[in-house]
């Protein structure tokens, strides 16, 4: 992990990690390989951002004798952003198999660039759980900042925020509405284009998981 410029925003660095991204970053990678992928990176930053999650003491008997190992001390809820969030969501469920997953969904106007929410569920409990919300693409952060408002509507406080590209103008829009909302990311790219893309980006994350571009 590295820190970047911005206090509240890690950047994955690790090599496999990194060398994945490329080859989602590869206009040549293909729908089957692009969500394969998407998963695959998805469960390994999962691993690092869990990494100070709380345990409690669970005793169990091994075959030898009883042992006092550990359990994760809270519920985790998973919130993809549809559509792009479920490819990584799916990733990071095989990693948290007991995790419980909402759904929150929004699209972006391509003309206007701003969010619209048409779909939300979420556990009646998730303010008690630690919520990590996916999106592949942080770009103006419109989609972001409108789902973490929907959380902490719903009580939540203990948040973490996964993505695969981010743009600066995008987690800067962020940290002015949710200061200190927790960013994890794979890399920060350099800037968004006229239609608020991320350059170098990943193209359409969403029509490239689901083949619909
Ligand atoms: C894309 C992407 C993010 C959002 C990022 O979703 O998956 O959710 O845009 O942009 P923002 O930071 O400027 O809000 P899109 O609206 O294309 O929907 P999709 O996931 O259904 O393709």
């Amino acid at each position: 992990m590295s820190e970047s410029k911005w206090p509240n925003v890690v950047i994955i660095s690790h090599p496999v990690v990194q060398e994945r991204l490329t080859v989602l970053r590869d206009k040549d990678t293909d729908v089957e390989g692009f969500r394969r992928l998407v998963g695959q990176v998805a469960r390994l930053m999962a691993f690092e951002i869990t990494r100070d999650y709380p345990t409690r003491t669970r005793t169990i008997n091994t075959p030898m004798e009883t042992h006092e190992g550990v359990a994760l001390a809270r519920a985790i809820t998973l919130v993809p952003i549809l559509r792009a969030g479920l490819g990584m969501a799916e990733g990071v469920h095989q990693l948290l198999p007991s995790a419980r997953m909402g759904h929150i969904g929004i699209f972006r106007n391509e003309d206007t660039l701003e969010p619209t929410v048409y779909f939300r569920k979420l556990p009646a409990d998730i303010a008690d759980s630690d919520v990590i919300l996916i999106d592949p693409m942080l770009a103006t952060a419109g989609s972001l900042i409108t789902a973490i408002d929907s959380l902490k509507e719903a009580g939540v406080d203990k948040l973490k925020v996964l993505c695969l590209v981010a743009a600066p103008e995008g987690i800067e829009k962020l940290n002015a509405v949710h200061p200190n909302t927790l960013v994890f990311t794979a890399a920060v790219d350099r800037c968004l284009n006229e239609s608020g893309f991320i350059l170098p980006g990943l193209g359409d994350a969403g029509d490239r998981i689901f083949g619909t571009g």
